[in-house]
């Protein structure tokens, strides 16, 4: 089993991974895994269930003890037994007897109050199938409200150069009193931040001789202490990836970074109930 002090920094995202050439695609991620990448994130909804199916490969060749899995409920719990058959259903399509984190991926949708989610997801914990608790895509309002009755380990939300609401809205310094791990996705924004070509960005990366995404995974690790988690596929660029952290930035430049503002990721109101507008899982794919 890997401890959650045993994570390694980035994550292995698994959207939009290739299902109809998965056999391209298993090398990449055996790829990730040997250079240290035990952390696996899945979602039944992602391209219908195919990405589960086709990953239980990669966690085959692995091993399912040397990876952390973290797998997320989809919004439509409409009965709390939903949890469960939910939990199941990955339990069977990967042929294993635990998942090592259990999250409610969008709960703006969610149909039952949360702390009754959660408190069945403990109920779960005490049976010996989820290890730890995670939760997405909250406020710091609904974070606290479940973290009064229920623990939380893991907490997962966006979080990057442009979008920084959940420094704003007090969740990551939450996280951070609280000993709540938070896992941020989007990080490179799907490599369109880069590709703005921000001065900032485009003067660290000269100084440093790095690539833009590094400066930016380097940030994020060493000065945020936020473990991003990433989908790549391709091995130059997970190669890139993994390399963001054997160097250290001056204190004036992470500061810079730290107050970088986008004024246009500022203006954006969220949709926290799943009333219409905005919801937080799509922030980072705005404006471009
Ligand atoms: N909880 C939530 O609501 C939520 C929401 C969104 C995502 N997620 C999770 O977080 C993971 C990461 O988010 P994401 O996949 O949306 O975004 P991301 O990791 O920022 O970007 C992934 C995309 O960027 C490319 N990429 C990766 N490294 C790159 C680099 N160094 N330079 C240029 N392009 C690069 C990848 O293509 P290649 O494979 O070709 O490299 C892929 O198309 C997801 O896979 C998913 O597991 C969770």
């Amino acid at each position: 089993m890997v401890r959650k002090e045993d994570i390694f920094p980035i994550g292995i995202g698994t959207w939009n991974i290739d299902c109809e050439n998965i056999e391209k695609e298993i090398p990449s991620l055996m790829y990730s895994f040997s250079h240290g990448q035990n952390y696996l994130s899945l979602y039944m909804l992602y391209n219908h269930g195919e990405v589960v199916k086709k990953v239980k490969k990669f966690i085959d060749q692995v091993g399912r003890e040397h990876l952390f899995i973290t797998v997320n409920l989809e919004p439509t719990i409409e009965d709390i037994q939903d949890v469960f058959e939910q939990l199941n259903k990955y339990l069977e399509i990967l042929d294993i007897h635990y998942v090592d984190s259990l999250q409610l991926h969008s709960p703006m949708f969610s149909k039952i109050p949360l702390v009754d989610v959660y408190t069945e997801i403990q109920r779960l914990v005490s049976m010996g199938i989820v290890r730890y608790i995670g939760i997405s895509n909250v406020n710091l309002e609904q974070l606290i409200t479940v973290h009064s009755v229920v623990p939380i380990d893991f907490f997962e939300g966006v979080y990057n150069l442009e979008c920084k609401i959940y420094e704003d809205n007090g969740v990551l310094d939450y996280c951070k009193k609280n000993g709540i791990r938070f896992i941020c996705y989007q990080v490179l924004r799907r490599g369109r931040t880069a590709k703005r070509n921000y001065p900032l960005l485009l003067e660290l990366s000269k100084k440093y001789n790095k690539t833009q995404n590094q400066i930016i995974i380097n940030w994020v690790w060493k000065e945020k202490n936020i473990y991003p988690l990433i989908k790549s596929t391709n091995v130059e660029r997970i190669c890139e990836n993994i390399q963001s952290f054997d160097f250290e930035m001056s204190r004036e430049d992470y500061k810079k970074l730290n107050q970088f503002r986008s004024s246009e990721f500022d203006g954006v109101s969220i949709d926290w109930e799943g009333n219409g507008g905005i919801t937080i899982d799509q922030l980072a794919n705005q404006f471009d």
